[in-house]
């Protein structure tokens, strides 16, 4: 079932604040990967609008967007998106352009498959690369790290930074940081910043990270 869902951003959830908004999704209730809002999403896209200075102006790439509200926030806030997914997913693919011209936001859309080289990562020059829930499969991590150092290493200064469920400790990101040349600016516990209304509606451990190259 196909369903809209509605996140607002702001300090009282109402769009009367000027630079208060709301974007909607279009979601699969049937909680399919890339058509469903995951909570690590919420979590990334708030802390995204909680550093709106940072987004304005800034490219921005986001990585296994699914639903795509951390991409379509820093959209809103000023920043030039790239919203990707699996290549092969076209249906995810579809519903990020679907909910781009529903908030009446113009991001590029692309497939980006962890771990593949084709001809369309070599343009991409992002600043900052979101990632909501892109750590949840060991067995796609280092796909996932390879394609983040090789973006990571074209501008020294840009920054990774993903929301993942904390299953088994933080140790197997910090080894795959070590292996591939990354440290860890910054590690949140991702309900300490979020507002007491969205926390109360989503539940696990999970953790906010900005990774850069070493
Ligand atoms: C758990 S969902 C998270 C979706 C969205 N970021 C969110 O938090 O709501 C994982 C996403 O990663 C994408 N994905 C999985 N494997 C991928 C790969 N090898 N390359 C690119 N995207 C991939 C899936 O299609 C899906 O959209």
């Amino acid at each position: 079932m196909t369903t809209i869902s509605r996140h607002c951003f702001g300090d009282d959830d109402s769009e009367s604040e000027s630079s208060s908004f709301c974007i909607s999704i279009i979601e699969n209730m049937k909680e399919e990967y890339g058509l469903f809002v995951w909570p690590c999403s919420v979590i990334l896209a708030e802390y995204v609008w909680q550093h709106k200075q940072r987004f304005h102006g800034s490219t921005v790439l986001e990585l296994g967007a699914g639903t795509s509200l951390p991409g379509l926030v820093a959209a809103k806030l000023g920043a030039r998106v790239t919203l990707t997914d699996d290549s092969q997913r076209l249906q995810v693919l579809d519903n990020m352009r679907k909910v781009c011209d529903l908030n009446k936001l113009n991001c590029n859309v692309q497939g980006l498959t962890w771990g593949v080289w084709d001809s369309s990562i070599f343009n991409l020059h992002p600043t900052i690369i979101l990632g909501a829930d892109v750590l949840y499969d060991s067995n796609a991590f280092d796909n996932l790290f390879a394609t983040v150092t090789f973006l990571l290493r074209k501008d020294p200064g840009s920054v990774f930074i993903t929301s993942y469920h904390n299953r088994s400790g933080h140790h197997l990101i910090e080894f795959l940081m070590g292996k591939w040349g990354l440290k860890c600016l910054k590690l949140l516990d991702g309900f300490s910043f979020l507002p007491s209304e969205k926390a109360s509606l989503i539940s696990g451990n999970i953790q906010l990270a900005e990774i850069a190259v070493i």
